[in-house]
């Protein structure tokens, strides 16, 4: 190996801030990059920062580019919890010792309060502590990402926003990065706010900036791809860059391009083989065992339907088979789904009706929302299927279960 030589694992990451690989997006309805947004918003004294967007898009990744990790202080929702001061939540993380304070303030009010009064000394620390923090964050230039803001406890989201606001109109720069979520709710649709908030909503990503991250890689490790392979990467890829960094990079280990010496990919059936093995960690089998089975029959059997294979199912693989078909997009209308139903029957003597396949597609939902988290892969509404999770399409298309 050439010394110096840049490994797959160092250009793809999909689990980290992809050094590499990084690329840049216009913002929609901007003609402005997100980079140059929060360039902007970081420079817009007395106004706090509101990221939203879907999960695994690139929120965090975005803030460590233009804020930079060193000047980061990383909070995430679920570091707050009931009965802690807010501030000094963020003073312990960026190791500022409040001790001192607190007996300094304590004694300092104990000569004209009674000293046993632990709620004055307590108010007294709270103040303190947030000063010497804001100092400090001044000093050091600092800046407060309190990430995944939506795993916060409910009651304490309206704290937080209320001890942000308070704190921005001294200079202290805070970003919050949430998902499109109601947690939200409490910075961009709080009325303290209005008028104070730079708003930033990542988009889900598009094909060029998927396939970007395939052709900056590889040339990055002197492998040429073709335009065309990258696309197929990206089409797979749907909106995740995630997803397209796992693509590449397992492509890189099943063509083991560190050991060997290639110049060129365009193998198909590689790359084929490369999203089967790229499903092999994605937890999604219970997931698709689960909506399969859809509800409980009690006893009675279910109608099959013959396809082209000659086997019979039930409507419920059939609709997830359906699902899964060329092409793989996020959003498929009702009207796309009897026909990928009726492509996959074409042998069939009978037909499944528009209505039937509305109704099982609801009975879907409605398993998905009894369930936890990960089950919450789609939602139907308004005659659509909306894809909320590309993974769990990915699985769907290219995993066994
Ligand atoms: N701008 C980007 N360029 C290339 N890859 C990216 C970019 N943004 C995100 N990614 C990829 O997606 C992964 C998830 O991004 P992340 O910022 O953690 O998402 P989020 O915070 O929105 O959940 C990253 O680890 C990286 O592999
Ligand atoms: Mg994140």
């Amino acid at each position: 190996m050439v010394l110096g030589k840049l490994r797959s694992n160092d250009v793809f990451k999909p689990g980290s801030f992809p050094k590499y690989t990084y690329v840049s997006r216009m913002s929609a309805g901007f003609n402005f990059t997100y980079e140059l947004r929060l360039t902007q918003a970081m420079n817009t004294p007395g106004y706090l920062t509101s990221i939203i967007g879907p999960s695994k898009t690139g929120k965090t990744v975005l803030s460590e580019k233009v804020i930079g990790i060193e000047n980061i202080v990383s909070l995430t929702g679920s570091d707050f919890k009931d009965g802690m001061e807010f501030w000094s939540i963020v003073a312990n993380k960026v190791g500022l010792s409040l001790e001192g304070e607190y007996s300094e303030t304590a004694s300092l009010k104990g000569t004209d309060t009674n000293p046993e009064d632990k709620s004055v000394s307590t108010k007294e620390r709270f103040v303190s502590s947030k000063d010497k923090v804001i100092q400090h964050f001044e000093e050091n230039n600092l800046v407060l990402v309190i990430d995944d803001f939506h795993y916060a406890p409910e009651k304490l989201q309206l704290d937080i926003a209320y001890q942000l606001k308070d704190v921005i109109r001294r200079e202290f720069k805070a970003v919050v990065i949430s998902l499109p979520h109601r947690a939200d709710d409490a910075i961009r649709k709080n009325p303290d706010l209005s008028g104070r908030l730079n708003l930033i909503n990542i988009e889900p990503w598009q094909e060029n900036d998927l396939k970007e991250i395939a052709v900056t890689g590889y040339g990055q490790l002197g492998i040429e791809i073709s335009d065309q392979f990258a696309s197929r990467m990206a089409l797979e890829s749907l909106t995740s860059p995630q997803l397209m960094q796992s693509i590449c990079l397992n492509l890189a280990i099943i063509l083991k391009t560190d050991e060997e010496d290639i110049k060129k990919i365009n193998d198909q059936k590689k790359l084929e083989e490369c999203f089967r093995f790229t499903t092999s960690n994605l937890p999604y089998q219970e997931v698709v065992k689960k909506l399969m089975a859809g509800p409980p029959t009690r006893g009675q059997r279910r109608k099959k339907y013959q396809l082209e294979s000659g086997n019979e199912e039930d409507i419920y693989y059939l609709l997830l088979k359906a699902i899964a078909l060329d092409p793989p997009v996020v959003r498929i209308s009702l009207d796309e789904m009897k026909e990928r139903i009726d492509r996959l029957t074409t042998g069939s003597k009978e037909k499944i009706e528009r209505a039937k396949i509305r109704d099982t597609l609801q009975k879907i939902h409605d398993i998905m929302l009894a369930n936890g988290q990960i089950y919450q892969v789609f939602e139907w509404k308004d005659n659509q299927i909306y894809i909320l999770d590309p993974l769990f399409l990915f699985y769907l298309r290219w995993g066994t279960y």
